[in-house]
């Protein structure tokens, strides 16, 4: 078995900076590189035969690999682009709506693609709590969708899904997890679970880069579902191509057009490492990890967002500091790249390559700049990404 220390290797961004925003946007593994020089490759020398060589099925052939990592059977799991299509897609299979069901319960802190989609329904009540805890409560026979985080984007506090998952079964809902902040640092289990649908992407912490989103489907869900929001790859023979929709069986039944090829070539090589580490792992990595951070941002007197509780908390630690958006980029400037989020703080997410120099280089930077005064050139200066 190799030591956590032996793959920052596989990550060239290592070698120049201090990389702590995995949680936005993972650290490139080299391998990705290799994965889209093959898929070129194939564009330039097998053209058209490439469809039949590989690229028409990457959509369930990955996803099938990210079903592994959190817990979903082989043939339950899809690409899609994003989040957002993810989660239209599962909408789309509930329309026309019934009025008498047609409410959506999430809570405040929902990542804002999802947030959007549901408001911008107009047949759609959205009921938003503000503490996730209330969630359970305010699910009832009106409640059609509840669509949730995992783990919550800004101050990475993990929820916990089982009590939604069984106020919604009770009534009749669907819980769609959005596990984007969870898949690939928090162990993680679609099946055991019992959720519905389950969404994320992999720009996070699987370390796939962007245009790779999947869904998952409760496979003896799946059958009975009809996505309104289609395309000829859920057809059952999409190359026949038949004047009318018959609906693949399993989870390709909720694709949609052509896949994105490259990003799918790219982001197994994310996957590759994940897998080969085992999230069990890198959360016994992270944990030890992110307690550091606290324990360096207590001593340094800096408030701190996330959970303290290690069973609550994912893979982030938000400290909220004084100016905390020029505080960053002074961080950046200096070649520690995290994010912060407003109202929230400053984020650190150190993932399984990351060394605890890192981390404490990283604070000490935090507390320097702070003690001189460095980020007040930036002040009313900063860019959010
Ligand atoms: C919890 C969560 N959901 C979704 C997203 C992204 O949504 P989309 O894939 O639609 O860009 C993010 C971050 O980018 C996130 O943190």
């Amino acid at each position: 078995m190799r030591e956590l220390a032996d793959y920052r290797s596989e990550f060239p961004i290592l070698a120049e900076t201090t990389y702590l925003v995995n949680h936005s946007l993972g650290a490139m593994p080299r391998k990705a590189a290799e994965r889209l020089a093959e898929f070129s490759r194939m564009w330039a020398e097998r053209g058209i035969r490439s469809w039949a060589e590989g690229w028409w099925e990457t959509p369930w052939r990955v996803g099938d690999q990210i079903g592994r990592i959190v817990g979903a059977p082989p043939g339950s799991t899809v690409m899609h682009q994003n989040v957002a299509i993810a989660e239209a897609v599962v909408l789309s299979c509930f329309r026309p709506f019934d009025p008498g069901r047609n409410r959506v319960v999430y809570e405040r802190e929902n990542f804002p693609s999802v947030r959007y989609l549901y408001q911008a329904q107009p047949e759609l009540e959205v009921v938003v709590c503000e503490e996730p805890g209330e969630i359970a409560a305010r699910i009832d026979e009106r409640t059609l969708l509840v669509p949730i985080s995992h783990v919550l984007y800004k101050a990475g506090e993990i929820q916990d899904v089982e009590p939604i998952v069984r106020r919604a079964y009770e009534v009749g809902a669907h819980v769609v997890l959005d596990c984007y902040q969870s898949a690939g640092i928090v162990p993680l289990d679609v099946t055991a679970l019992g959720v519905d649908f389950a969404v994320g992407g992999s720009v996070k912490w699987l370390c796939g880069g962007p245009g790779n989103g999947w869904l998952y489907v409760r496979p003896d869900l799946s059958e009975t579902l009809t996505p309104t929001y289609t395309g000829w790859q859920a057809h059952a023979r999409p190359f026949a191509f038949e004047e009318e929709m018959e609906y693949a069986s399993g989870a390709a039944r909720f694709l949609t057009g052509t896949p994105n090829v490259p990003a799918h070539y790219a982001g197994t090589a994310g996957y590759d490492l994940i897998e080969e580490i085992g999230v069990e792992r890198i959360r016994e990595s992270s944990l030890r990890q992110t307690q550091l951070v606290i324990d360096l941002a207590d001593a340094a007197g800096f408030e701190i967002v996330s959970p303290r509780d290690p069973a609550r908390r994912g893979g982030t630690v938000t400290i909220r500091v004084p100016e905390f958006p020029a505080v960053h980029a002074e961080l950046e400037a200096r070649g520690i790249l995290c994010d912060f989020r407003p109202d929230a703080g400053i984020r650190l997410g150190p993932h399984f390559f990351s060394t605890d120099d890192e981390l404490r280089f990283a604070v000490e930077q935090i507390g320097d700049i702070l003690e001189t005064g460095a980020h007040a050139r930036h002040i009313g200066a900063v860019a959010l990404h």
